[in-house]
Parts: C-alpha cells; sequence; structure tokens
C-alpha cells in the first residue's frame, strides 16, 4: 500500500510513542508538495515547514526577513503533498512578541496554513507565550540552543552551551518551557553531552540538529542533506552521493536516523 493510499497522519501522541519504543524521529524540512510527498514515501514522521525558506528558497542572508504569509504560503503547498508525517510549522521572528500577537500568528499557520504544530525559538522569556499556546490547545516545540533568528545579536551561528553557565541557563530554560506546555523541545548546535542531559530530565520528545546522537530523533534542512547548500553545516550529511536520486537519498536519510548510524562523530560537537 502506498503512503498516499493511506489517510492518518502522525500525531503528537505517535511521537511520543516512537519515544517510548526508542525509535528515533526522523525529521525534515520541506517547503513544496512535491518534497512533502517524496517525504512522506520515505517514511519521514515530522516535516518542518522552517523559516530557513528564507535562506535556502528566497534567497535572503538569514531567516529574520521572513514573514508569517511566507510561512504560510510554503505550508498549505506542504500540506497538499503530506499525507502521513506530521506538520510543523515556524513561527517567524517578531511573530510571537507579545501573547496576543503569537496566539493570532499561529492561529493563522494552522487556519490558514494547516500545520498540526508550531515551533518559535525561545528562552525561558517565552514561558508566557507558551503558556497561553498551551492553554488555547496549539502544539508548540520550543527552539533552544542555535536561534538563527537572534543572528544579529549572537554575531554569528555558532554552538551554543559550551561555557558551564550557558550550559545550566539552557537546561533551566528548556525545563522551564516544557512546564509552561511545550510539547517538544529543539535543540540546534548544542554539545552532545549537553543535549544528553536536557534530554534525560525531559518528559517530551527532544529533537536535534546538530546536538549528537542521544536525541529522541534528529531534523536537518534538507538542501543539506541533497548537496544543494554551497556551504552545508559541518553537521549534516549529503545523502544523495553514490545513490541514484532524491528517494532514495531520503531513504538513506531515515534509515540512517532510525538505525542510529546518523549523526557520527564527526557530526557531533563534544563540548
Ligand atoms: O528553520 C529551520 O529550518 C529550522 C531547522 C534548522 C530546525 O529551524
Amino acid at each position: 500500500m502506498s503512503v498516499h493510499s493511506q489517510t492518518k497522519r502522525l500525531t503528537l501522541r505517535d511521537l511520543q510513542g516512537l519515544c517510548e519504543r526508542q525509535e528515533p524521529i526522523a525529521s525534515l524540512t520541506a517547503y513544496d508538495a512535491t518534497q512533502a510527498r517524496l517525504m512522506d514515501e520515505a517514511g519521514v514522521d515530522l516535516v518542518l515547514v522552517g523559516d530557513s525558506l528564507g535562506m535556502v528558497v528566497l534567497g535572503h542572508e538569514t531567516t529574520v526577513p521572513v514573514t508569517v504569509d511566507d510561512v504560510i504560503y510554503h505550508t498549505r503547498a506542504v500540506a497538499r503533498g503530506l499525507r502521513r508525517a506530521l506538520l510543523m510549522a515556524d513561527m517567524p521572528f517578531m511573530s510571537y512578541g507579545s501573547v496576543d500577537q503569537a496566539l493570532h500568528n499561529a492561529a493563522r499557520l494552522m487556519q490558514e496554513g494547516g500545520a498540526q504544530m508550531v515551533k518559535l525559538e525561545g528562552d525561558a522569556q517565552q514561558v508566557a507565550v507558551v503558556t497561553a499556546m498551551s492553554h488555547h490547545g496549539i502544539p508548540v516545540c520550543a527552539h533552544l540552543g542555535l536561534r538563527p533568528q537572534s543572528v544579529h545579536k549572537l554575531g554569528g551561528y555558532r554552538v551554543q552551551g559550551r561555557e558551564a553557565a550557558a550550559a545550566q541557563r539552557m537546561i533551566k530554560d528548556a525545563m522551564a518551557l516544557q512546564e509552561a506546555g511545550a510539547d517538544m523541545l529543539l535543540l540546534e548546535c548544542v554539545p552532545s553531552t549537553l543535549a544528553a542531559e536536557i534530554r534525560a530530565m525531559a518528559r517530551i520528545p527532544v529533537i536535534g540538529i546538530g546536538a549528537g546522537i542521544q536525541c529522541d530523533g534528529q531534523i536537518l534542512v534538507v538542501q543539506d542533506i541533497l548537496g544543494m547548500t554551497a556551504h552545508a553545516p559541518r553537521f549534516a550529511r549529503n545523502f544523495l552521493t553514490g545513490r541514484p536520486g532524491v528517494q532514495a537519498a531520503l531513504a538513506a536519510y531515515v534509515q540512517a536516523v532510525k538505525s542510529g548510524a546518523f549523526p557520527a562523530a564527526e557530526h557531533t560537537f563534544l563540548s
């Protein structure tokens, strides 16, 4: 049976079930219906319409110029192609600056875009927003570690949480966001030991990108695994190399995540 003759969409409970069975969650970004269909066929569990679309689709230098309308446009396209994977959409820069603004924009991503879940970049400052979303039945993923929307404040894309104080702060932030009602954590570019510590304390799935093997799942930007980016990050791997096409590359990615073959040591930051 092809995945497209199957109608059941994965839910948060299904992803939680994968964690309980210790089956890693395979996740990728997607920006259009074709990518979504191919990812479903490959067995990707969670698809993110990331604000990385600003860079990899629209050609901006950062994710900062991305608007809610941009994310809705691409989420609708992905939703048309997707039958199985859970669909998460990114809340772009300054679209969740207050509780009211966050609720309004999250509702748009779900109602107009068809997202089942939203993601925001945050620390403990976002507790009020996450609490309100949770009270209103909006599933939310909190993105910690390297937060690309803050690139101008961070002064570049670097590994986060290397110093003891920063690591402790990230652990506190992650737990505060979980207590506020976050349904998932996403850790970007953090040392694998810190990611493992947060994973051990969390009751909700922890997905990593450049955060080591001990997370509950892995996510990458699809262009990075297909060799389409000029300078792919160190934590990514080109799964198209040596394979006949995109479908085989996506399937190899899913297989590598599920079997624990990816990420390997060379994709991991130690401390
Ligand atoms: O926008 C994005 O693609 C993301 C991933 C890097 C996780 O947030």
